[in-house]
């Protein structure tokens, strides 16, 4: 882990050193796109990075042309963000307070970000992204289930911001979710939404993402 412990956050982030553990990545040939990849086959026109750390996701979906804002509450991941992807949409805030006046097609939280606040947040930070999903998208949420956030608690935090499961998978590459697994991508929607964005197609090549969860 690269995270430093500072005052009053119970963890913080060193953004060179998150984002260098991803450049040695792809220098060694590994894909680190798995979760643009799978955000992209809901064919989205607007894309909500929420806790985007250095923008790997945002800046990959951007890549792609996709209309995308990044949100973080770290300003070394944020200030990594900017400058990687300086045309980007970058804001620096708690996502359990969040409100941008406007909805996303998707919502991703990618990289554990669920896990990494505070427990008296979490709530929070489902309803205020649940309130940036557009009436007809989907929050798309990917995280250990060993690290004291469960399937459950997450399903009822949902819940109460007013979205049902649509699908769940146990990797980025759509491999089938199975109880005992120790990692879930969850995609909620709307509860009135009906036919929302569906998947266009499934990511080809079934790549599975190897970045690092954290
Ligand atoms: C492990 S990093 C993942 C970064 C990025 N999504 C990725 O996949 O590379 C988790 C990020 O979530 C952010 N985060 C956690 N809780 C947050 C909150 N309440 N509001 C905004 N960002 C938050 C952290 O600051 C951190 O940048």
């Amino acid at each position: 882990m690269h995270e430093r412990e500072r005052a009053g956050r119970p963890t913080a982030f060193d953004g060179e050193t998150y984002q260098a553990r991803f450049d040695a990545l792809v220098d060694q040939g590994v894909d680190v796109h798995g979760e643009a990849t799978f955000v992209l086959s809901f064919g989205p026109r607007s894309v909500l990075d929420a806790g985007c750390g250095t923008g790997r996701v945002a800046i990959e979906l951007a890549r792609q042309g996709v209309e995308v804002v990044g949100v973080d509450v770290d300003s070394s991941m944020l200030a990594e963000a900017r400058r990687r992807g300086p045309g980007i949409g970058w804001v620096e805030a708690d996502l359990a307070a969040l409100e941008l006046g406007r909805a996303f097609n998707v919502v991703v939280l990618a990289g554990n970000v669920p896990i990494f606040c505070p427990p008296s947040s979490r709530v929070a930070l489902v309803r205020s992204c649940a309130a940036h999903v557009a009436p007809t998208g989907v929050l798309v949420a990917g995280f250990q289930l060993d690290r004291g956030y469960g399937l459950d608690e997450w399903d009822e935090a949902c819940a109460a911001a007013g979205l049902q499961l649509d699908q769940r998978w146990s990797a980025w590459d759509r491999e089938p979710f199975e109880p005992g697994r120790e990692y879930a991508v969850s995609v909620h929607r709307h509860r009135a939404a009906g036919a929302g964005l569906r998947p266009l197609s499934p990511p080809t090549g079934g790549q599975r993402s190897t970045a690092p969860s954290s």
